[in-house]
This record gives C-alpha cells, sequence and structure tokens, in this order.
C-alpha cells in the first residue's frame, strides 16, 4: 500500500524536516486551530517536526500523532518532551490499518505525507473511517512544478525533474498539491477549500534564503544525488550543476519561489448518503 519513502530515515533528512517546519509555520500553520477538548489525529508525524507547531497552536486539544516508522516515532516523543509538550500522545500505526474504532476523532491533519502514498485516496478514505461525521481533515502539500527561480537554469529544472521521478517510480508524486482538491472529493470529502500558500524568497529576506531555499529545498533535491546517479536520469556533472544552480538563487539578484498547497474539507453527513452538502443543485428538467 505505502510506497517506499524517498527521502529515508537518516539524521540529515531528519534536521531538513525540523528546517522545513520552523521556517514555514507562519505559512502553513497560524490558520489552523482546534477547539479544546477536540481529538485530533495527525497522520504521518515524523519525527515531530509539525507535531510541536500543532501542540502549541492548541494547547488544550487532544492530539494523537502517529506514523508508520517506529524510529520516527521515537524521534517524535524526543522533540514533544523537549518542547513539554502534555496534550500529545504518539504511537506506531499505519494509515492503512488503523487502530482506532470508527469515527473516533473530531479532526485529521497531515503534512507532506500524501505525497509518498501509492494509494492517496485510499489512505485519504481509511482516515475518513476515523473521523466523526461533520469533522475536518486538514492535508498540507508541496508542488515541485511550482518551483522556479532566477537566474533561471536548465540543468537546475533537471534536477528538480529527477526528484519527481524518482518519487513516481517509489509509487508516490511530487505533484501533488495540484490534486488535492480532485484527491479529497474522490476520497467522498465535501465542502473542500484549498488554498495555495507560495514562498518568494529574494535577498532581503535572509531568513528565507537559509531555511527555506537551502536548507529545505535545495538540501532535499541534494538528499537524492546518489538515487538520481544509481539511476543514470543525469550525470554526475549535470547533477552537481544543477545543485549549485539551485544555490546560486541564494545570491543576492537570486530569486527563489514555491507553492504549497493546504486543503482542508469537511466529513460530511449527507455525503455518506452520496449527497454532499456543496453538491452542484440539479437543473429542473
Ligand atoms: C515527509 S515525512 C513528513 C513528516 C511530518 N508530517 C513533517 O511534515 O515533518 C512523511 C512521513 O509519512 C510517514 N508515512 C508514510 N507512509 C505511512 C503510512 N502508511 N502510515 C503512517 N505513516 C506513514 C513516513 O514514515 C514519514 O515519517
Amino acid at each position: 500500500m505505502t510506497g517506499i519513502y524517498v527521502h529515508g530515515y537518516d539524521p540529515r533528512e531528519n534536521l531538513r524536516l525540523q528546517d522545513q517546519a520552523s521556517t514555514l509555520v507562519e505559512l502553513l500553520h497560524s490558520d489552523t486551530t482546534y477547539p479544546e477538548g477536540s481529538n485530533v489525529l495527525e497522520a504521518g508525524c515524523g519525527v515531530g517536526a509539525q507535531t510541536v507547531t500543532l501542540a502549541f497552536n492548541s494547547p488544550r486539544a487532544l492530539i494523537t500523532s502517529i506514523d508508520l516508522s517506529e524510529a520516527s516515532i521515537d524521534a517524535a516523543t524526543k522533540a514533544v518532551q523537549a518542547a513539554a509538550i502534555d496534550n500529545v500522545t504518539l504511537r506506531q500505526a499505519d494509515i492503512f490499518h488503523l487502530p482506532f474504532p470508527a469515527e473516533s476523532f473530531d479532526h485529521v491533519f497531515l503534512c507532506f505525507v500524501l505525497e509518498h502514498l501509492s494509494q492517496p485516496v485510499e489512505a485519504l478514505r481509511a482516515l475518513k473511517h476515523v473521523l466523526k461525521p461533520g469533522g475536518t481533515i486538514t492535508v498540507i502539500e508541496g508542488d515541485h512544478g511550482s518551483a522556479y527561480f532566477y537566474p533561471d537554469s536548465d540543468y537546475a529544472r533537471r534536477a528538480v525533474r529527477c526528484q519527481v521521478e524518482l518519487q513516481a517510480k517509489a509509487g508516490g508524486n511530487a505533484l501533488i498539491g495540484r490534486a488535492l482538491y480532485p484527491l479529497l472529493r474522490n476520497a467522498g470529502f465535501s465542502e473542500v477549500h484549498v488554498s495555495p500558500r507560495m514562498v518568494y524568497v529574494d535577498s532581503s529576506k535572509p531568513d528565507l534564503v537559509e531555511g527555506f531555499t537551502r536548507k529545505t529545498f535545495t538540501a532535499m533535491i541534494e538528499g537524492i544525488r546518489k538515487s538520481s546517479l544509481a539511476s543514470g536520469i543525469m550525470s554526475e556533472a549535470d547533477f552537481d550543476k544543477g545543485i549549485a544552480d539551485l544555490y546560486r538563487t541564494t545570491e543576492t539578484d537570486g530569486i527563489f519561489c514555491y507553492t504549497f498547497f493546504k486543503a482542508r474539507a469537511v466529513n460530511d453527513y449527507h455525503a455518506e448518503q452520496g449527497t454532499p452538502r456543496d453538491a452542484p443543485q440539479r437543473a429542473r428538467l
């Protein structure tokens, strides 16, 4: 069911996930807060990079964070303890075999998980099953097709494309951000609202140059160097030139742009009977 996780679980990747989360907190999380006493499932919490923010923003919600990887759950437990957070329970679990009764949660949250799955609609359906009627799901994903930069570089675009191809070979989809609306509708959710969130970086924003362009995006592409070369998609010289050109965008005259997509949808009571609340009205004949 699950695609191979293309980024792997090594310490460098864990650090990149933490850098990504801390740089993007305001952009991605500022409008997500859950009410006191609500039960929230965070699916695919990884090393807890988003968990800490979720818990800070909703200190009175009861958050259950799961991940397939036992090692990631251990790291997330440490992150949560280090932040002195007491409203998060962590456990190892598979989205496709959730160990919770139907309709256990008021809300579901997942970030950068669907892109790694070969069956994202089935994953959303499995999550819908444990969501109460009227509950919400929030999904955040990137889309590597949205990356553009100055100076432009064919080598850099090809290196990004390597990531897209490798992820596709592993059963995932690095272009999934643009597909959140149809995926959620196909999984039976209603009131789907997708909000694109663009990160624009120039040298007047040194924190983003460092935290996003260098340590999040370019670090991610650099992280697939070995597998890209092994796959023969690009020659070593061309790939390294692509990476160098991505770093070139962090110089004084450089620009980097990327768009994330954040979707929120409802597990509608009526959708169960095949009539979602926001279904288009049928014309009277
Ligand atoms: C890119 S990481 C994102 C982690 C975290 N949400 C974040 O944004 O930092 C994707 C995570 O999804 C997890 N994952 C993949 N398939 C899963 C499944 N079937 N059930 C639970 N977790 C899964 C992986 O183990 C990995 O930790």
